[in-house]
């Protein structure tokens, strides 16, 4: 089916959220996804995916996250390449922790224009590095749904265990203290940098994701329902 041809109203992009680690990139990118029917891709569940299954990927990207840094390009782009090109993609889809270097940047804008996709857009949740501490050893998961807690700030009603399925929350071992540090760093040196680029191309929205969980979803709200009318 052509661009035009999809039906009006769906998301019929790529939303992109881009922010340093524990900035709430998650927590935001579920709910738009679940709000517009399309699938919500993070390449860091992705990943635990791969290494949860002991798969020859996650063999490679295990000690790499463990340690806080980014796997390398040529592994993550082979997983979102096979991701998009499946059907729950048509209408888009709500990326969250990709792409994270220039090269995984032009990489999308090539894959996008192949499958017909408008330009994407792109959240950029702006934080400063003092609250985000709290943020990742705060972060409990849940391995069922992904539903995202905090001890701190939003505990779930029974203590480790998930609101809404009833499974036992996770802390991911990449949120203990000592990798937070060379998480934040990782994101300076790498993918910082896609903050200019796409605010070169016009593509950047900024958003003050230090508010409250509800204040930055009504913001990014907002924004998207400014622009997805454009081609
Ligand atoms: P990934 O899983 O993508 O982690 P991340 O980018 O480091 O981001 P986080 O999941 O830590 O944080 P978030 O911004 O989603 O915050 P959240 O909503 O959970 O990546 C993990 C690893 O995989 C990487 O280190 C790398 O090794 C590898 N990887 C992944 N993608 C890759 C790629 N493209 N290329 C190469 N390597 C890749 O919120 C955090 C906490 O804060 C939660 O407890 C939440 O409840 C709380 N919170 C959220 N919003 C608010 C708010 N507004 N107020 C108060 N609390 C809030």
């Amino acid at each position: 089916m052509a661009l035009d041809e999809r039906p009006v109203g769906k998301l019929d992009r790529a939303l992109i959220f881009l922010g340093p680690p524990g900035s709430g990139k998650g927590t935001q990118a579920k709910g738009l996804a679940e709000q517009y029917g399309v699938p919500h891709l993070s390449t860091g569940d992705m990943l635990r995916e791969h290494v949860t299954q002991g798969t020859p990927l996650g063999l490679k990207a295990k000690p790499l996250m463990e340690r806080g840094e980014l796997v390398p390009d040529s592994l993550v782009l082979k997983i979102v390449a096979d991701r998009i090109e499946r059907d729950d993609c048509f209408h888009g889809f709500v990326f969250d922790g990709f792409p994270r270097t220039v090269t995984q940047a032009k990489y999308l804008g090539e894959l996008l224009k192949q499958h017909g996709f408008k330009f994407p857009f792109v959240i950029h949740m702006i934080i400063g590095t003092d609250v985000l501490m709290k943020r990742m050893t705060g972060r409990r998961v849940c391995p069922v749904g992904g539903e995202i807690y905090n001890v701190f700030d939003r505990p779930p009603k029974v203590e480790g265990i998930c609101d809404v399925d009833g499974a036992k929350l996770i802390h991911r071992p990449d949120d203990r203290e000592e990798v937070v540090g060379p998480r934040l760093h990782a994101y300076e040196k790498q993918t910082a940098p896609l903050v200019m680029y796409y605010r070169r191309l016009g593509y950047l929205h900024d958003v003050d994701a230090r508010k409250s969980v509800d204040e930055v979803r009504q913001d990014i709200h907002q924004i998207v329902a400014s622009i997805r009318g454009m081609r």
